[in-house]
């Protein structure tokens, strides 16, 4: 199969790379001359474990090219892929379509032949619709048919993710676009990957629902984190003594800070939306987004406590600034509003983050950023762990004990346990649990 990739973000360039690895001829294209460049001389733009590497072999084995013109990919392709961006809308909260119905025109302009046309970026229902109409207007001799795959990976284990789905959507009635996409996904059907075939309505809205259930599934453990605070209860066994009735599942019962990232809070807001559009408000929904909202500053209400009350004049030392581990990514993280709130309170930032440092850069001022963990901790008041990277989990604690003015930490992922840190004589507030 010859695949074309438009857009080589991140679910373009690790959509495009696994289905090189799976064997088919991929071209992935990008508007940006710099990235592709870059792309070509082995630079990945993004940091995503294993990601690399797949580039790297893939590229030379003849598997995967890059381009920043669309036309030759798309003239050879038997199915073109939309990967490119949809962020929110600035005011209204509606999902930007921009970037895909430009795709979308360009693609008609150059395909030739029958050519399956592969929404992956998270659209709203009726995207295809429009996307078929385009297409229909551009080329009305056009034979082709516009196909709704939305991608369900996680930052961090894309690759695993797009290589063991639990399940892959594919939406569309037409008989002969279901063989190409069978064909395009046959290694993972050989790994009996439930591949599931809808309306292309119906694949669409299920991103959403997909995503807004998980949102809703935090939301709802994190609600219950504070009430066992309030009322003596450890939310670690609640989520586990729920999680393993099979009908709830233990995953994403983790409490936190609240959760971020460039899909959760776009695509809720984008469904609340949709919803309201349709005369079908989904207000579970609308409680979710706001609950999370609060959230975030609600963390930095709960470190100032930690410090008897107020920060003012005091150093604060953030650990882990990227919406989860593993990732560069710093879009909606729950740091960013934790430590404007604690800035706004009179507190002196120190942080460290072993791949968000760069980008966090760019989105907060006054920040002192530390080499490492233990720099970031010398002279301060107390200690905030907001994300859980895995070398935060073993640092040797005695150390950094030493390092600090007072013995306060805040563990925002309930990284410690409250024993140990009371027995090596911190003051611990974790989420959720008894201190
Ligand atoms: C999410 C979904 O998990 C993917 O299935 C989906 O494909 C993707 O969005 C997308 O739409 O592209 P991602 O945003 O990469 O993936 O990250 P998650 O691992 O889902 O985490 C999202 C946020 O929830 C993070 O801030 C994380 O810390 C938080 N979280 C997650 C919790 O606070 N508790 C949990 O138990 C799990």
């Amino acid at each position: 199969m010859r695949v074309a990739m438009i857009g080589s973000g991140y679910v373009g360039l690790v959509s495009g790379a696994c289905f090189a690895d799976f064997g088919h001829v991929v071209t992935c294209v990008d508007k940006d001359p710099a990235k592709i460049e870059a792309l070509m001389q082995g630079d990945i733009p993004i940091f995503e474990p294993g990601l690399d590497d797949l580039v790297a072999t893939n590229v030379k084995e003849g598997r995967l090219s890059f381009a920043s013109d669309l036309t030759e990919a798309v003239r050879s392709a038997d199915a073109v892929f939309i990967a490119v961006g949809t962020p929110s809308r600035r005011g209204d909260g509606h999902a930007d379509l921009s970037y895909v119905y430009q795709a979308a025109r360009e693609i008609a302009k150059v395909m030739d032949g029958y050519t399956v046309i592969v929404t992956k970026s998270t659209v709203p229902v009726g995207t295809g619709d429009e996307v078929e109409r385009i297409v229909r207007e551009t080329r009305p001799d056009a034979d082709f048919a516009v196909v709704s795959n939305p991608e369900f990976l996680r930052e961090g284990a894309a690759i695993a993710d797009f290589k063991r789905p639990d399940r892959i959507v594919i939406g569309t009635d037409d008989e002969r676009a279901r063989k190409v996409m069978a064909e395009v996904y046959r290694p993972l059907y050989l790994n009996q990957a439930p591949i599931l075939y809808t309306g292309r309505r119906t694949a669409e809205l299920t991103k959403y629902a997909a995503n807004a259930f998980l949102a809703t599934k935090i939301t709802f453990i994190n609600e219950i984190a504070d009430l066992c605070e309030k009322v003596g209860a450890n939310v670690q066994e609640v989520a586990r003594g729920i999680g393993l009735d099979n009908r709830i599942g233990g995953k994403f019962l983790h409490a936190g800070p609240g959760y971020g990232g460039s899909c959760f809070p776009k695509d809720t807001l984008a469904l609340i939306k949709t919803a309201q559009d349709a005369d079908s408000p989904m207000r579970i929904v609308e409680t979710v987004a706001a609950v999370n909202d609060q959230r975030k500053r609600a963390m930095a209400r709960k470190v100032i406590a930690a410090c008897g009350g107020s920060v003012r004049g005091k150093t604060v030392a953030v650990l882990g600034l990227t919406f989860k581990p593993n990732t560069d990514d710093m879009r909606e993280a729950p740091a960013l509003s934790i430590i404007t709130a604690l800035q706004d309170g009179g507190a002196a930032i120190r942080a460290y983050d072993p791949e968000g440092m760069e980008q966090a850069q760019g989105l907060l001022d006054r920040v002192t950023y530390c080499d490492s963990a233990y720099d970031c901790v010398q002279g301060a008041d107390a200690l905030v762990i907001v994300t859980e990277w895995n070398a935060f989990r073993a640092l040797d604690l005695d150390r950094v004990k030493g390092l600090m003015k007072a013995p306060v930490v805040v563990d925002l992922r309930n990284i410690y346990r409250a024993g140990e840190m009371a027995r090596r004589g911190f003051l611990y507030v974790s989420v959720g649990r008894p201190d």
